[in-house]
């Protein structure tokens, strides 16, 4: 077998990365001098913040601060409230993972890199590269793909794009957060074939590929030890095995003691206010726990970030910009069209002998009825750390009518909700609501210390019901302790009984006046009410009261609020849900009925897929699944969009009138509602492959077994990867379970023709590197009457080697377009890394001598294989 060393990896950034490897040596600071000029204190202080997202400058030193921001799929920078600096929204992870296309990663890598400069940050805190292990995991929008090699490549280009800015990436969350079940202290346990193989894999490559400056440590603990304190996987694997030289920071608030933190090499320390580093780890150093090098590696890791992103020459304190490019906005659209799976379509009209359903034809519609909870409401994002405030909102029924107007589409949009799936009181926007100077928006008025009946000292005006602070305020307010009276009215569109609800992190008094009537919505000056998952398990129960208003006359709205003792985060949110008509869902179904097509947009949102806590189970929330039932049987143009962040159970289409078409692009970002209307109009051909694999319910999932932890009798929290390597879509073709959709699937308005497979050579003494990997070609070519998207896979099935490994393992693939009557010739590359195994015996990489064949397939579903070709090794 072809063994190295795990110590020598081939891949060294800066051997083969000259493009992404601003070495330390072309740094603008002088880290050796910076570094000369601190005193040991000064280096303790240089590795914590010094707010929520900067670390502290030594101007004498020539130290600048370092700025970074959230997150991977947009920067949000430094805002509060509800006033965060409006900014590009990426498609989510799961999308750009759905696109199977590196090269619109760097695309997409090279956006954020300049967006990362107008909010003044050095440090993008992304990608997020843990893997879809459940399709319950809170954070699954967030991250690309079941399948690490997926995940790797894409993330390497993105890692590339972003850093061309001289930008740092932060690869997080290393490792295994793939869950956020009981986040911040659950115990992972992996055994290490799977770890390197599987949840290591995208780390690995966005780090000796991609060239990434910085990585960001994990929540969980691995094997025992927290992911900040965890030497083996800070040092051993990512500096000595992968040669990383970059800066690790801990995720916010994620490391607990200074010795362990500084001996495994964690490099940073976030947020403010310091807790484990700083003075602490100066005392550890005295009393010599710490070595005065440990501290000076760690410091000289802050200082090469800060070089390498020239902070010297770019100060955090400029204002942070919004642009609205539309060069960038149709970067985000073609993205988004990339990223949208068309899952299903079948043909419709004189008993299915029609053209399919999709895409619609515009010429011969003359109504469509658009239903759904989510088609009136922008629903482009998850929750968490990955949202923020974007340059605009876009419903599809807006999209979509304004786009049949262009058309000179004389049909008719009609659009009912049929059902509502908040699960809380619904936000309200500033098209509702009036300061008491009538301006659109909540007047904010700010208050040091916590009696919200003292002097104003900022006021600003909010754009919705919800105001969130990380540690961040106006310059005048104390980030530490500050209150608030947040004073306007609601503009009711409806007359009868609205329910008004509060949810809170601290003390707060919120009440109402509505025609005359003054109404308490919640009186919780002591924090007495629950907490509960909400705002990160910061946040009460929600507190619900009815009042009656009328149409056009203004609610009243008078909340007074403090915050908590919430380590720097703080959130107050006020919803408001009108009353429904009785016949809700009825309406829905009659307008369908009416209607030539039915869209229906069903899914999630972001109080449902959210950083903080995973999902309970898999189906849609409401009466979701009824509704697409009741229309599919009333009107057989029933297209649904699905737009949720993830996976969801979608029994319906078991019915015998199941809907014709069915099309998902999860949480695509500000552009969702144009690039979805493209696809179902046909101005575009959906290019998506699943990254993730479908499935019919949640115990079929490689994960359900072992998702909840097992708790010791101290209460300590285990994890266990116990499917190993049977993750994902390995897992259903080993155990027979036929999910609803494949890892890999999806369709194409287009159609191919797929030649004969051929291969370079059939045999090798021994494969050693990917300098001369197996070339397998296949001619594809475009038969159909529009321009097709295809996504050629080539997964490696291991015939007879000694080492257990899942029946095929995805290795590479090539996404192409081809025009009508267009041809070409794919090349799928299989080398060292498709054929290798981690051997734990060596604790290093072979390539077991033995017969392979190498799988040419439109997707991971065995029935789709297109070609299978052996080839002996050794
Ligand atoms: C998240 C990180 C994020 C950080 C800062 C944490 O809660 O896990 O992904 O970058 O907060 O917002």
């Amino acid at each position: 077998g072809g063994a190295f060393s795990g110590l020598a990896h081939p891949h060294n950034v800066n051997a083969f990365m000259p493009g992404a490897s601003l070495t330390r040596s072309c740094a603008v600071i002088d880290v050796d001098g910076s570094l000369a000029a601190l005193s040991l204190r000064e280096r303790c202080l240089l590795v914590v913040g010094q707010t929520n997202w900067r670390t502290r400058a030594f101007p004498e030193a020539g130290v600048p601060q370092l700025k970074m921001s959230d997150g991977p799929a947009g920067l949000r920078g430094e805002g509060h409230g509800s006033s965060g600096t409006p900014g590009v929204s990426t498609p989510s992870g799961i999308t750009l993972g759905s696109s199977w296309d590196p090269d619109l990663l760097g695309e997409i890598g090279d956006l954020l890199g300049t967006e990362a400069r107008r909010k003044r940050a050095h440090v993008l805190l992304g990608p997020t590269v843990n893997l879809h292990r459940t399709p319950v995991g809170g954070r699954t929008f967030e991250c690309y793909s079941e399948d690490p090699e997926l995940t790797a490549r894409l993330a390497e280009r993105y890692v590339q794009g972003v850093q061309s800015h001289e930008v740092a990436v932060t690869v997080k969350h290393f490792v295994c957060n793939d869950t956020e079940i009981e986040r911040l202290s659950v115990n992972v346990e992996v055994d290490e074939r799977t770890l390197r193989e599987t949840y290591l894999r995208p780390f690995e490559r966005a780090v000796t590929r991609g060239g990434a400056w910085g990585v960001m440590s994990a929540y969980n603990r691995l094997d025992g030890d927290f992911c900040a304190e965890n030497r083996r996987l800070l040092t051993d694997i990512l500096r000595h095995e992968w040669g990383f030289d970059g800066y690790v920071v801990s995720d916010w608030f994620g490391v607990h003691e200074p010795v362990g933190a500084a001996t495994a090499g964690l490099s940073l320390e976030m947020p403010a206010p310091v807790r484990v580093y700083g003075d602490r780890l100066l005392a550890a150093v005295e009393a010599g726990h710490v070595t005065e090098d440990a501290v000076e590696s760690i410091a000289r890791d802050v200082l090469t970030v800060i070089a390498r992103t020239r902070a010297d020459e770019r100060s955090c304190d400029e204002p942070e910009e919004s642009v609205d490019d539309p060069v960038e906005r149709a970067l985000t659209r073609r993205a988004a069209v990339a990223g949208t799976v068309l899952l299903r379509n079948e043909p419709v009209g004189d008993e299915g002998t029609g053209p399919c359903a999709l895409p619609i034809d515009v010429g011969s519609l003359s109504t469509i009825a658009v239903i759904g909870p989510n088609a009136t409401i922008d629903r482009s994002m998850g929750g968490g750390s990955a949202s923020l405030t974007p340059l605009g909102h876009r419903t599809l029924l807006d999209a979509l009518s304004d786009r049949l107007t262009d058309a000179r589409s004389g049909a008719t949009v009609v659009t009912e909700p049929g059902v509502r799936i908040d699960r809380l009181t619904p936000l309200v926007r500033r098209p509702q609501l009036r300061t008491p100077s009538d301006e659109p928006g909540l007047l904010v008025e700010y208050v040091n210390g916590l009696d919200w009946d003292g002097d104003t000292v900022a006021s600003v005006v909010n754009r919705s019901t919800m105001v969130r602070f990380f540690g961040t305020t106006p310059d005048e307010v104390d980030a530490t302790a500050f209150s608030a009276r947040i004073r306007g009215s609601f503009l009711p569109e409806l007359d009868g009984l609205h329910e008004f609800g509060v949810v809170s992190t601290g003390p707060v008094r919120a009440v109402v006046r509505s025609g005359g009537l003054t109404t308490t919505v919640v009186d919780d000056p002591e924090m007495l009410i629950p907490r509960t998952r909400e705002f990160f398990g910061y946040g009460s129960e929600e507190t619900v009261v009815s009042v009656e208003c009328r149409a056009g006359e203004p609610v009243e709205l008078d909340l007074r609020w403090a915050t908590g003792q919430t380590s720097g985060f703080a959130a107050l949110r006020l919803g408001v849900r009108a009353p429904d008509p009785a016949d809700l869902f009825e309406r829905a179904v009659r307008a369908a009925a009416d209607a030539d097509v039915a869209l229906v947009v069903v899914g999630t949102n972001d109080e449902w897929e959210t950083e903080g806590f995973d999902r309970e189970f898999i189906e849609l929330p409401g009466r979701q699944d009824e509704l697409v039932e009741a229309v599919a049987a009333v009107n057989d143009r029933t297209v649904v969009v699905i737009n949720a962040g993830s996976p969801v159970a979608i029994d319906w289409v078991d019915r015998e009138r199941a809907p014709a078409a069915i099309v998902t692009s999860f949480f695509a970002g500000q552009e969702q509602a144009e690039a979805m209307v493209d696809v179902l109009l046909g101005d575009a051909d959906p290019g998506g492959r699943l990254p993730v694999t479908y499935p019919r319910r949640l115990a079929d999932t490689p994960a359900f077994l072992h998702h909840a932890p097992d708790h010791d009798s101290h209460g300590r929290a285990t994890q266990r990867y116990a499917e190993g390597l049977f993750t994902g879509h390995r897992w259903y073709e080993a155990r027979s379970i036929e999910p609803r959709f494949w890892f890999g699937h999806g369709l194409t308005y287009g159609a191919t023709d797929w030649g004969d497979a051929t291969i370079d050579r059939i045999t090798a003494a021994e494969v050693v590197a990917d300098s001369d990997p197996f070339v397998v070609t296949v001619p594809v070519s475009s038969v159909g009457e529009r321009a097709a998207v295809e996504v050629v896979q080539g997964y490696v099935a291991a015939v007879d080697p000694v080492a257990t490994r899942p029946p095929r393992v995805l290795a590479t693939w090539s996404k192409l377009t081809l025009v009508p009557g267009a041809e070409a010739t794919v090349e799928l590359e299989f080398g060292f890394d498709a054929l290798r195994r981690w051997d734990t015996a060596t604790s290093s990489w072979i390539v077991d001598p033995g017969v392979y064949e190498l799988v040419v397939a439109r997707s991971s579903d065995p029935a789709a294989e297109h070609a299978r070709l052996g080839v002996t090794i050794g």
